[in-house]
């Protein structure tokens, strides 16, 4: 059955052939299952559309049209997922992958919620003073870049997990990656950019040479052929999860680590393990909020964020007033205390999620606002519970209301930096996302203690969003975005901006973002932030610090003719399709 279905689709939509002037002058490619979408020679950005039935809004163009052509041939949005994630791995080396980890959150047509976590697991030999030197300071270089600094990755366990919600054969999804692999893709300036930026790292940090090192500098319009990667994708492709968990390609994970003193071992990588997690899910006026619960703090923080401002008539404020601000930092420093100190891998550490998340709990963490002036961080500590720049999010929409939102990541930019020889791709830095040392900032400037302390196995602590919106329980938004810790107030912002401030999605992504998370205590904001608003915030006891961009959002909302509003962030080369 499976066999005559690739059949059909490969057969009745007449695959592209390009003539791929770069690579070799007379070589034909075929990108199979795509129809006649995508030209990985030429391709544009597309920033905003309205369609119809099904959209794809994630960090590439070409993710962003492979997905679509999937579900313009009868996918639903977990195929679409599959297909983008994979293609992103490709594509999108900075972020996407098949080396590191993420989160998925969806709604089904039937009206079910869903939240898979295939975050990356630490080893077993990982222990809690691995990055501290004989003096007991921490070396964050272990933690941040090359083979110690690799958690076991997840994604393609998450991606054969979300097959079961799929209509396609998993064969069929991955071809598209596998044709962009093996024949390559044009390069925008931004990648060419990062990965001359990167090239000293990843010389450093790996053992053997690979295509994302060229002996020129990468200029836009440069084709990336990765023939290892589109062998690894084939042994995936040709034995599913063992074909990256066991046999060759484990085998070479275990071997560069070897070479580069890494933990992971072949037993780390035949049992990893997908975790089926119940979502956060609130109400907010008349909306339902669906988010992902932890070993990501995201759903946590989102859902104690927007009922902190709930009663309080925000709306009136105005956008960027210095009320609506105040009010929002103020919340955020609130949650952000309370990740430092309660959230971690609930597999490890008792998570007081109810607590957490209870309207009198909550009301009481605001007792000490006051609206004229900072609360100091030191005086805002964690509530007291009485209970015993990379990752890459896609928002995907189907005709049918299948409604999937993704963050996944390598954790920095280009993970650790580290590739694994003759694989093709690139390994996560995800252990910087575990409390190297209580109160000692990871990459992104999070603190944490005892919840968030490394242990053999355990899952780091993280901020993705995933995040679905439902009105009167019908499907309404699927947003996210990377962005380390300012992933939760970047979707904070861009829901009050929708839910609140009525903005077009497009405005409600786009406008500049704020960001507080309560150490350090200063507010970090968008260049573009209003500067009289930020003179009168300084009066009250506030610091500011500018950060060039915060979140880089993906987001779909369904307009009142049931069209699907596909927005894609101006910050970065990211971009819709759909039909
Ligand atoms: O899981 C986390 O929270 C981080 N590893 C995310 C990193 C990230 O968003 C980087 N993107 N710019």
């Amino acid at each position: 059955m499976l066999k005559v279905i690739i059949r059909t689709i490969v057969g009745c939509f007449s695959l592209i052939v390009i003539q791929n002037t770069i690579i070799a002058q007379s070589k034909k490619i075929q990108i199979v299952g795509v129809g006649n979408y995508v030209n990985p020679y030429d391709y544009s950005i597309k920033k905003s559309e309205t369609y119809k039935k099904a959209s794809v809004s994630c960090a590439h163009p070409l993710a962003a049209m492979v997905g679509a052509a999937i579900m313009k041939q009868g996918g639903n949005a977990f195929d679409a997922a599959i297909a983008t994630q994979l293609t992103l791995a490709v594509v999108y080396p900075g972020a996407g992958n098949i080396g590191g980890g993420g989160f998925l959150v969806a709604h089904t047509k039937e009206g079910k919620s869903i939240a898979l976590d295939y975050r990356e697991t630490a080893p077993k030999k990982a222990s809690k003073d691995m990055y501290l030197d004989a003096n007991g300071n921490p070396n964050t270089a272990l933690s941040q870049s090359g083979h110690l600094a690799c958690g076991v990755p997840g994604t393609v366990a998450g991606l054969f997990a979300t097959h079961k919600y799929a209509k396609f054969p998993f064969k069929f999804l991955i071809q598209p990656a596998i044709d962009l692999a093996e024949f390559g893709f044009v390069i925008s300036e931004k990648e060419a950019g990062g990965l001359n930026a990167t090239r000293a790292s990843f010389i450093k940090n790996s053992t053997q040479p690979s295509a994302y090192v060229n002996s020129t500098p990468w200029k836009a319009g440069d084709t990336l052929v990765n023939k290892d990667l589109a062998e690894t994708l084939k042994r995936i492709r040709d034995f599913g999860e063992k074909g990256f968990y066991a046999g060759k390609t484990a085998q070479l994970i275990v071997d560069e680590m070897k070479y580069g003193n890494g933990l992971i071992s072949l037993d780390d990588l035949a049992n990893y393990e997908v975790k089926t997690r119940t979502p956060i899910a609130f109400e907010y006026k008349n909306y339902s909020i669906i988010g992902m619960p932890p070993p990501s703090s995201g759903g946590i923080l989102l859902a104690q964020m927007m009922k902190m401002i709930e009663n309080r008539n925000i709306a009136q404020y105005g956008f960027q007033s210095l009320k609506a601000v105040q009010l929002m930092v103020e919340v955020e420093r609130r949650a952000y205390a309370d990740r430092a100190a309660h959230i971690g891998d609930p597999d490890f550490w008792k998570v007081p999620v109810k607590t957490l998340l209870d309207n009198t709990y909550l009301n009481n963490r605001m007792k000490d606002y006051d609206s004229t002036k900072a609360s100091p961080s030191v005086t805002i500590k964690a509530g007291s519970i009485r209970e015993s720049n990379e990752t890459t999010h896609i928002s995907i929409l189907d005709k049918d209301g299948n409604m999937v939102s993704i963050t996944t990541t390598l954790n920095g930019s280009y993970g650790s930096r580290t590739v694994i020889g003759g694989a093709g791709f690139i390994m996560n830095n995800e252990m910087d996302d575990f409390s190297v040392k209580p109160n000692t900032p990871n990459m992104y400037g999070a603190i944490g203690g005892a919840a968030n302390a490394i242990q053999p196995n355990k899952r780091m602590l993280s901020s993705m969003t995933p995040t679905l919106v439902l009105k009167n329980k019908k499907p309404y938004i699927v947003v996210g975005t990377p962005g380390g810790t300012t992933i939760p107030t970047s979707v904070f912002q861009t829901l009050v901006n929708l839910l609140e401030f009525k903005m077009t999605p497009e405005d409600a992504v786009n406008q500049p973002k704020f960001h507080h998370q309560w150490l350090p205590d200063e507010i970090k904001i968008e260049p573009t932030f209003p500067e009289n608003t930020m003179k009168v915030l300084e009066t009250m006891g506030y610091k500011f610090a500018i950060l060039s961009q915060i979140g880089r959002i993906e987001l779909i909302k369904i307009n009142k003719e049931g069209a699907r509003e596909t927005v894609a962030d101006k910050r970065g080369d990211d971009s819709v399709s759909g039909f």
